[in-house]
């Protein structure tokens, strides 16, 4: 771990916890966050007190090697897995009450996951627009959104395309689309584009710049791609072999909207390296 002394003399890095968005710009806030798996006699402890926050409208990406715990702190932030201690608050709500999830909090997150998980008889637009369906939203409204949010990923021309015509890039759009009908105010993504060749991963990660931008939703992106993490995020968590715990924090410091050529750059180069060396260490 990188030690304060070090940090202080290394622009681009900072320990686990020296960075604080002022309290109005908190979106999400994880405090406190372990977790540990019980399967019959196997206890496995997967996070060991996490705390971060996250301001409103960054991107922060999540990496550690495989086994690390990326996927069980995303679940936790989405709901989907109660902590065995600790909290996660949205916009100063907790979303946790015993075990229990506030249903109005998740109402406040999208989340997609490395398959695109379509319903195969429902076309693009019905696709987007199943969660809208959900919280009756009527036909006519939920049909316009959805074209929208199909036009705003790039999926115009296929609005009634059904997921078989559709590529791997395409329908993990139609999934980002989805995530983003309700509105949501933070995105949470674990390794949305690990399955899709490094051509179209590079698209991707342009459109969800673009995106995040247009649209202002703060994200959480987890990725084994190093580069990935360092294109996307405004600061990059790295966690501990498990159990997972913050190791360090990078902030990036590139300008936005970053274009595909500041992989080039010796600011990008370095953050890139260090990263790896920390990772290998
Ligand atoms: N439902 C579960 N029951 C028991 N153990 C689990 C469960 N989910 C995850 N684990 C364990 O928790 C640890 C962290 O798993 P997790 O999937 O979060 O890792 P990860 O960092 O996402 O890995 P990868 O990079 O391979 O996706 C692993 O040891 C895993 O075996
Ligand atoms: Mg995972």
């Amino acid at each position: 771990m990188t030690q304060p002394s070090q940090a202080s003399a290394n622009p681009g890095s900072s320990v686990a916890g020296d960075f604080r968005p002022s309290p109005s710009r908190v979106k999400i806030s994880i405090d406190g966050v372990s977790k540990t798996f019980q399967v019959k006699k196997q206890r496995t402890e997967a996070l060991k007190d996490i705390n971060l926050q996250i301001a409103e409208g960054e991107t922060v990406s999540l990496i550690g090697r495989s086994g690390c715990g990326k996927s069980t702190l995303l679940r936790v932030m989405a709901g989907l897995l109660p902590p065995s201690s600790g909290n996660i608050l949205v916009n100063g709500s907790p979303l946790w009450r015993r075990s229990q999830v506030d249903t109005s909090v998740i109402e406040q997150l999208g989340v997609v996951f490395q398959e695109a998980n379509l319903f195969p008889w429902f076309d693009v637009t019905d696709n987007i627009a199943l969660p809208l369906k959900l919280r009756g939203v009527n036909k006519t409204e939920r049909r316009k959104r959805a074209r929208e949010l199909a036009d705003l990923v790039g999926l115009g021309g296929f609005f009634n395309s059904y997921p078989r015509e559709l590529s791997g890039g395409m329908r993990q759009r139609v999934a980002i689309a989805r995530a983003l009908s309700r509105g949501p105010e933070l995105l949470l993504m674990d390794e949305p584009f690990g399955a899709l060749d490094a051509m179209t991963r590079e698209k991707m990660n342009l459109e969800l710049q673009r995106i995040s931008l247009a649209t202002q939703v703060t994200v959480v992106f987890v990725t084994h791609d190093i580069s990935e993490a360092v294109f996307l995020g405004d600061r990059v968590i790295q966690l501990s072999p498990r159990p997972g715990r913050i190791e360090e924090i990078t902030d990036v410091g590139i300008a936005r909207p970053r274009s595909v050529d500041v992989q080039t750059t010796p600011a990008f180069g370095e953050r890139i390296r260090k990263l790896r060396d920390a990772l290998e260490g």
